[in-house]
């Protein structure tokens, strides 16, 4: 509970969503209700979060936008809680923005990657939790190339887990981060008509993206060649308008709309959001050539004309730029991509923040 200092400044509070907001005085504008609570002990997927524990971590999020915008960013909230990164897959941005996170909210962070570790000695996983928790881990944050596999160390682990990617399964805070990138940019996610373009099939991030904005009221609609997209996603959009529940749980996706043509996808598009094409599609089988992809769904200028007038355009990274972005949108005026990666710290704050400190006492 915060307490009034002598100087009649509010001390910092640490167990209530709202403590990081108060850190420091004056309140920020963006201090959260006080019933705002997180109730889950691990995140490992979005297609479970309601609406409205979405909205928490995007709400919190702006408040640890403050903090980041102070002259010293750094704030003792999770001070005396340690948080591993464990990452059996290569990443940049998820891993540097979870550490700088933890390291502005107080945390002491060890970062381990598989290479370089027990784990390459042959070390299980289990016994890698085991290891962890033994050292006195309080979050996990993980990234494994095999789906499902955070769900297994939650499953061992009594510190809680956040899943960083698993194979083409999940990628939680990157949705939560997309999400909170069109709230911040265009004011809203209700409403506004998001466009997906490339390989939904083999890509987690957007399997969660299409969770959490649909989730938050944005008209999907996921454009790619048949051979990349999910079966069953085009019936799923027919069953949609037929209200028949059932489609979602055939596909494991939710409703949204399928557009094999990027031309006719992209008119009247809020955002443009497109993936990295993984250039082994083309070796097994599923794409005629690079060359050929990029005719077809390569996000450039001349089709960017066809969209709204304000439209963003997205892309989780690392892109190849040529193949399914062109330079020129990649680095130009409607790109959020730097973005996106900045406000990867604030929402990896949010999210680690209401896992140690908003959660209800268990
Ligand atoms: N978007 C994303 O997950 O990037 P990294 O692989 O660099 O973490």
């Amino acid at each position: 509970m915060a307490k009034n200092a002598p100087n009649g400044r509010r001390k910092q509070a640490v167990a209530s969503p709202g403590a990081v907001a108060v850190a420091t005085a004056p309140p920020a504008a963006a201090e959260l209700p006080s019933n705002a609570t997180w109730q889950r002990r691990h995140l490992l997927d979005v297609d479970d979060l309601s609406r409205a524990e979405i909205e928490l971590v995007l709400d919190t999020a702006d408040a640890m936008k403050e903090v980041l915008r102070r002259e010293v960013p750094r704030v003792p909230a999770l001070r005396g809680t340690t948080v591993v990164t464990l990452f059996y897959e290569d990443s940049t941005r998820t891993r540097a923005s979870f550490e700088l996170a933890g390291k502005v909210l107080g945390a002491d962070v060890i970062n381990i990657s598989a290479k370089g570790s027990s784990i390459e000695k042959g070390e299980s996983l289990i016994d890698t939790v085991l290891t962890l928790q033994a050292i006195g881990t309080d979050v996990l944050i993980m990234r494994h190339h095999a789906s499902g596999a955070p769900y297994l160390a939650a499953r061992h682990a009594s510190f809680r887990v956040v899943n960083a990617g698993d194979g083409w399964h999940a990628h939680p805070t990157q949705a939560l981060l997309d999400a909170y990138t069109i709230r911040s940019r265009l004011g809203g996610v209700r409403g506004r008509k998001v466009v997906i373009v490339g390989d939904i099939s083999h890509s987690r991030v957007a399997r969660s993206d299409l969770w959490a904005l649909t989730a938050l009221g944005a008209e999907v609609v996921v454009c790619g060649p048949p051979t990349l997209l999910p079966v069953g996603l085009d019936g799923c959009a027919i069953d949609r308008e037929e209200r028949d529940p059932s489609a979602s749980l055939r596909t494991g996706l939710p409703p949204v709309r399928v557009e094999h043509d990027l031309d006719r996808a992209i008119e009247g598009a809020d955002v443009v959001m497109t993936l990295r094409l993984q250039k082994e599609r083309q070796s097994s089988g599923l794409l005629p050539s690079l060359r050929e992809y990029s005719r077809l769904y390569q996000v450039n200028a001349e089709r960017l004309a066809r969209a709204r007038p304000g439209v963003v355009v997205m892309h989780p990274g690392p892109m190849n730029e040529g193949v399914e972005i062109s330079a020129e949108v990649a680095h130009g005026a409607r790109s959020l991509i730097e973005e996106q990666v900045t406000n990867g710290v604030a929402v990896r704050m949010a999210v680690l923040y209401l896992m140690i400190r908003g959660a209800k006492p268990e």
